[in-house]
């Protein structure tokens, strides 16, 4: 994107900000949706008894997870890759190299296992699809900020923060939601508990 388009943007942003302070209707959304709790789908209940540790009926505080979030383009199931299966977070998302994003896989990575894993599976066939056309899955993205916010991945893993504390329990979810908050109070409420920089340069580049 153009640099002066986004320092234009950020302009028109400072301005709407000093008018209206509080979150966006989005953030509300997302609150409302954390709050709400509604149907149970039974494409967690097929995904739960597909594999050999089923989590139903296990005592448990809380009540079945009902599937939020977008519907995306393969079904992939946290809950059954990085819970049941317990594959790490890294194996899937590895750091960039500038250390501000983490990847998400590739088809081909996914078919490693798949060419042989869960072949009469409709999701798997699906994403044998894309594999074979090489094309890249358009994966719905949950957690984006705008171009003119600086974030790094690298920095907030190295001071001890964990993927729990800004994705929420993403292992046991059958479908991922945005049930983290990114708005600016957020990042800036842990910046002051955390001794970080509340300085605006931290997060926006104002120059270059
Ligand atoms: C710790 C990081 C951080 C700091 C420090 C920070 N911001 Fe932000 N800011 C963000 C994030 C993240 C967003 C995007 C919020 C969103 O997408 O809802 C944002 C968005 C904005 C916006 C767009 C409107 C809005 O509220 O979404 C303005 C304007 C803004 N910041 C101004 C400032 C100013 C002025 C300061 C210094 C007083 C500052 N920011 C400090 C993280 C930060
Ligand atoms: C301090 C909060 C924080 C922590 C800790 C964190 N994330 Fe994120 N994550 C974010 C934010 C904010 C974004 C959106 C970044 C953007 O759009 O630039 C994001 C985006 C992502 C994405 C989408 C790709 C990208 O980089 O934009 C993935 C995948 C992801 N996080 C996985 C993880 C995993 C796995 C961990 C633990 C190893 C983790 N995150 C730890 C805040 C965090
Ligand atoms: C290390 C091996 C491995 C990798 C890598 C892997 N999977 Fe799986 N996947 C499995 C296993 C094992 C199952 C469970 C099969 C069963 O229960 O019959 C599974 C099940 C599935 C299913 C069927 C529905 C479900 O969740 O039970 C889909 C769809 C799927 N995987 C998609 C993916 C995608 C997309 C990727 C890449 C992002 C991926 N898998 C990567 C091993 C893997
Ligand atoms: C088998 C590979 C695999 C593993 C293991 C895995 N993920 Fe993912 N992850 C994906 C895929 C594929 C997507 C995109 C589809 C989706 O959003 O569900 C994704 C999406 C995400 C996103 C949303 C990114 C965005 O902004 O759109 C976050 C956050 C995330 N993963 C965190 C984690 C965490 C935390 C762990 C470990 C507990 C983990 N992932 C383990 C494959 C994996
Ligand atoms: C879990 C607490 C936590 C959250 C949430 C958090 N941060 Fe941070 N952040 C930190 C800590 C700790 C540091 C390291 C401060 C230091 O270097 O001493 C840091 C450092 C940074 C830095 C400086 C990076 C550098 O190169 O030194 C930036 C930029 C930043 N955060 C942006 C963000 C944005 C944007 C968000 C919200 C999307 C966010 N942070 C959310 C704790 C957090």
């Amino acid at each position: 994107m153009m640099k002066s388009c986004r320092l234009l943007s950020l302009l028109v942003l400072f301005a709407l900000w000093t008018l209206s302070p509080s979150s966006t209707p989005a953030d509300a959304v997302a609150f409302a949706q954390t709050s709400a709790g509604t149907s149970i789908s039974s494409t967690q209940n097929r995904a739960a008894s597909s594999s050999n540790t089923t989590e139903q009926g296990t005592p448990s505080s809380s009540q079945a997870e009902p599937l939020r979030g977008p519907v995306q383009p393969v079904p992939f199931s946290h809950k059954d890759h990085a819970g049941t299966l317990k594959m790490a977070c890294e194996y899937c998302h590895t750091l960039s190299r500038s250390g501000e994003t983490l990847s998400i896989p590739r088809a081909s990575f996914c078919m490693q296992c798949h060419q042989t894993i869960a072949t009469d599976n409709a999701g798997v066939q699906k994403l044998a699809e894309y594999a074979k056309t090489d094309r890249t899955i358009p994966w719905v993205r949950i957690y984006e900020l705008p171009s003119f916010v600086s974030f790094s991945h690298k920095v907030h893993l190295q001071h001890g923060a964990t993927c729990e504390e800004c994705h929420g329990a993403v292992a046991q979810r059958t479908r991922l939601y945005k049930e983290f908050d990114i708005s600016m109070a957020t990042c800036v409420n842990c910046h002051r508990a955390r001794q970080a920089s509340t300085e605006c340069s931290t997060c926006h580049m104002l120059e270059q």
